[in-house]
């Protein structure tokens, strides 16, 4: 029995890492899905892979993401499903963050994730169910040492706004937050490598499994909250960090 028979849903930042990892799964348990990426030839490589529609989007721009969902409504013909995996990083620290910066990453990570779920909820209302999971950070639970403060920042506000939403679109749509910790993905090809490609020891040193994490173990997080089996988590933040958190 696949998990997602019958469910049409959209994954923002699609085209790559998590989001890409996400969509693989979904489509794998049988949802109709919509990648919504910037990255218009990471979209069409995906979609030329899997077996689901791509939409070019920039998630900070409200008339990009209208234009978006009027296509997402005629691909799927509706919605039950959202994933906000779209985002940015920087390591920058106070000193080294200009207001440019700091805007531009609040603009893709805060206001893209506010600007996608206004737009996706109407259709979630119109189909009587639905489920967002955000994705955020956990360095929005606990920052892992200096630097990163537009990052953090962007984080925390993902965390707490995801939860005014889940209050607000309760009974029918449920709506939880993942916070990952380092996930080897393209967003941290800087960091997570050293230059011959082995893992950086440094990174697992930071987590009680030892490891980082790889995107299909957070797209498995993803799947658990987006399927029937969370049908009782709402407004959740969950840790997918290795024990992080706690180490
Ligand atoms: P990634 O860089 O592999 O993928 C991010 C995707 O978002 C890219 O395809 C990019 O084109 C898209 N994107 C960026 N700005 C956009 C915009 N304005 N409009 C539309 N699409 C846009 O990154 P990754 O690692 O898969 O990250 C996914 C999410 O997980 C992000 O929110 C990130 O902050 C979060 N995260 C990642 C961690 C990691 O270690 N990789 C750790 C914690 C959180």
């Amino acid at each position: 029995m696949q998990r997602l028979q019958g469910r049409r849903i959209v994954i923002t930042g699609g085209a790559s890492g998590i989001g890409r990892a996400t969509a693989a799964l979904f489509v794998r348990e049988g949802a109709g899905v919509a990648i919504l990426d910037r990255a218009e030839d990471a979209v069409q490589a995906v979609t030329n892979e899997l077996d689901c529609t791509g939409l070019a989007v920039d998630v900070t721009d409200p008339q990009s993401v209208a234009t978006a969902f009027r296509g997402v409504a005629d691909a799927l013909g509706g919605l039950d499903g959202l994933v906000n995996a779209a985002g940015i990083f920087s390591t920058n620290g106070l000193a080294e963050t200009s207001p440019e910066q700091f805007q531009r990453i609040l603009s893709v990570n805060v206001t893209g994730t506010f600007l996608v779920t206004q737009a996706a909820a109407p259709l979630m209302r119109e189909a009587g169910r639905g489920t967002i999971v955000n994705i955020g950070s956990g360095v929005g639970l606990i920052p892992t040492g200096p630097g990163s403060t537009a990052y953090v920042a962007s984080k925390g506000a993902v965390i707490a706004m995801t939860k005014a939403i889940a209050m607000e679109l309760a009974p029918a749509i449920r709506v939880n937050v993942v916070c990952p910790g380092a996930v080897d993905t393209p967003m941290t090809a800087g960091f997570m490598r050293d230059a011959t490609g082995a893992p950086n020891p440094a990174v697992g040193a930071r987590y009680a499994l030892g490891r980082a994490g790889q995107p299909d173990e957070l797209a498995a997080a993803i799947l658990f909250l987006t399927s029937d089996e969370s049908s009782f988590v709402t407004g959740t933040t969950l840790a997918v960090d290795g024990g992080r958190t706690y180490h």
